[in-house]
């Protein structure tokens, strides 16, 4: 989720236009910013920590890059901290190549050491010095290989052979020292367009960051690579045929385009769900098993933790009670969910045979940065789960397991609570595995519907239509409960707070067996009560629930799955069915058309979505 851009004309500076769009890309919050202008044979490379108008300065404006021909980047870090070694463009060992990246490249690791048996070598931690490394590897075989070919055809093979020999996703602007003038671009899952008009050419990841300069878009596709040059573009396909690729009239408002064209980033992130959980877990599984390269805790350590403690707040820790249900069932570890606000206060028992695991979008939120500072005194080991590369949680915990989200930019968290479920399962599976306490038959069923669970989830996105209609039945409401026993009890806690920090329509989530113990003095006629009942094995019992209720005179909107349904047809006045799953993977598909709800009831009612009322997107005080 980080930005690119690029500027080849005949006239105009390339750092200004780069710096330019770099600003249009910031409103996302990166960590770190870099501009490489190719002018007289030569890189000229200013890069920044923080943001671009941090860069800004270092360029005077871009006017220290003189030249018409650049590449720009602002980073959102995956692979190593956000700091100006690791920012983008970086330039390939031999000095030939000049390269910004989007997308991750999954198999770095093995291509670096194979780079580095070749004599290559790195001065970042970055996936994107590997790529910059391999292209130039390549071209030199190509030229070697082709030396009759124009310099222009050796690169575009060089960027052909390296792309088949990365996993993972990319996409790619890229100067070679040797062709002025020129920017090749290459992708695959990552987006990248080229504007064009008669001043020149614009790449960029996102059409907002260049629409002010034109209105004509070439959209690369998959494997395809760009030559593009102040006169125009030629684009070719992965094996090297040249195609017919026309622009296309793209009539977006600036606002919109931010947005991608959807009204809110907090549906625009509901979206990006299915591609930020498959990018969380897809390095993390390998042949059908959790394999977390990214986490050095010995088999010992794993075996022997005796009780785990989850502390977060709000979202994330609705996360932890989710993972609690998984990790007891499947690893037989008594798991302990404390709200981080809570947790120093509450005198936890904690020794060396204690984890606790800590999860935060922001990496930033002072009572869990408390938290984690409380275990560690208290002799603990502490594993975060955090979206922010180099934050302050992701810095103090023992161990880090990234959520790769991406920037979440709406106040209230969807995908970042998605993803932060994704690692909660993969910690679960590999925590059972080293125990023991797993069959296989389980374990690779859990596996196969983990891999399925982003499809999955764009099925569960696919009920918009239904969602949309029944937000506006209901956004009048004054008061909603939310109902669900056992894992779908976790989602309910999740469904709840989404509708009232959205739509300021008071919510309660209740454990569905819980309710007749008090709550239920609060339903009159026409209440809603939400009912999540995905848990097959519990549907019934929560089906009764609801029975109770509905006597009482309260409306039930049900969330069921094709499994559960037939429990509600004769009590539910409006049913959602969301794809069956394994039940260890439910809340991942529970909480999607919850969080639509919410959107729609906060829509109708005219709320401020992305900004709401009294509430920020890092808490940083207690
Ligand atoms: C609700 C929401 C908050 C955060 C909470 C923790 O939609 O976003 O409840 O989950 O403030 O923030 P992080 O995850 O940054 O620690």
């Amino acid at each position: 989720m980080c930005g690119i851009v690029g500027f080849t004309g005949s006239r105009d500076q390339a750092a200004p236009i780069c710096l330019d769009a770099l600003t249009k890309l910031e409103y996302r919050g990166y960590d770190s910013a870099g501009i490489c202008v190719l002018s007289g044979g030569e890189f000229n490379l200013i890069k920044a920590q923080g943001y671009v108008k941090i860069l800004a300065e270092k360029t005077d404006g871009g006017r220290a890059l003189p030249g018409t021909t650049g590449i720009g980047h602002t980073r959102w870090a995956t692979h190593g901290e956000p700091n100006e070694t690791n920012a983008h463009p970086h330039i390939s060992s031999g000095g030939l190549f000049s390269i910004v990246h989007n997308g991750i490249i999954e198999n770095y690791a093995p291509l670096r050491e194979f780079l580095i048996s070749r004599g290559y070598e790195f001065t970042s931690a970055t996936d994107t010095e590997v790529a910059a490394c391999m292209i130039e590897f390549f071209f030199r075989e190509t030229r070697e290989e082709k030396p009759n070919e124009t310099p222009e055809a050796q690169v575009v093979e060089a960027i052909s052979r390296a792309a088949r020999r990365m996993t993972g996703s990319y996409a790619f602007g890229i100067l070679y020292k040797n062709c002025p003038d020129r920017i090749f671009a290459a992708k695959r899952e990552s987006p990248l367009f080229i504007g064009v008009s008669p001043e020149g050419q614009y790449l960029t990841s996102d059409i907002a960051a260049s629409l002010h300069k034109t209105r004509e878009f070439i959209t690369l596709a998959d494997h395809e690579i760009a030559l593009i040059s102040p006169e125009g573009v030629k684009v070719f396909s992965g094996e090297l045929d040249e195609l017919e690729k026309k622009p296309e009239t793209v009539d977006w408002d600036v606002e919109a385009a931010e947005k991608a064209g959807y009204e809110h980033f907090m549906i625009k992130e509901i979206f990006e769900q299915p591609e930020a959980v498959k990018k969380t877990i897809s390095g993390r599984i390998k042949n059908g098993r959790v394999v977390l390269d990214d986490l050095d805790i010995s088999e010992e350590y794993l075996k022997n933790i005796s009780r785990i403690y989850i502390t977060a707040c709000g979202t994330a820790s609705y996360v932890g009670v989710a993972a609690k249900y998984n990790i007891e069932r499947y690893c037989r570890i008594p798991v302990e969910v404390v709200i981080a606000s809570e947790f120093r206060y509450c005198e936890p028992i904690l020794d060396e045979t204690t984890l606790v695991i800590a999860i935060s979008q922001s990496g930033t939120t002072a009572d869990t940065i408390a938290a984690v500072r409380e275990a560690k005194r208290r002799g603990a080991k502490v594993l975060s789960i955090v979206n922010v590369v180099g934050s302050v949680i992701a810095t103090e915990s023992d161990w880090t397991l990234l959520t790769l989200a991406g920037p979440e930019i709406c106040v209230a968290s969807t995908k970042a609570y998605s993803t932060q479920l994704a690692v909660s399962y993969l910690i679960a599976l590999r925590l059972a595995e080293v125990r023991g306490t797993i069959s296989a038959g389980e374990y690779a069923a859990i596996i196969a519907d983990l891999q399925r669970l982003p499809e999955a989830m764009k099925t569960a996105l696919a009920l918009k239509p239904e969602l949309s209609y029944l937000a506006s039945r209901y956004f009048i409401a004054n008061d909603v409960y939310f109902i669900g026993r056992n894992i779908d009890y976790a989602v309910t806690l999740e469904g709840s707070l989404k509708l009232k920090e959205i739509s300021y329509i008071h919510s309660e989530a209740y454990a569905a067996g819980e309710l007749k113990h008090g709550p239920i003095a609060l339903i009159e006629n026409g209440t809603l009560v939400v009912t999540v009942a995905a848990y097959a094995p519990l549907a019934e019992k929560t089906a009764s629930n609801a029975v109770e209720v509905k006597t009482r005179g309260a409306r039930i909107l049900a969330f069921t799955t094709e499994k559960t349904a037939a429990h509600f047809k004769e009590i539910a006045d409006n049913m959602i069915v969301i794809p069956d799953i394994h039940e260890a993977l439910l809340p991942s598909l529970a909480v999607v058309p919850l969080q639509m709800f919410a959107y729609y009831v906060a829509l109708g009612r005219g709320c401020e979505i992305d900004k709401p009322r009294n509430l920020a997107k890092s808490v940083t005080v207690e």
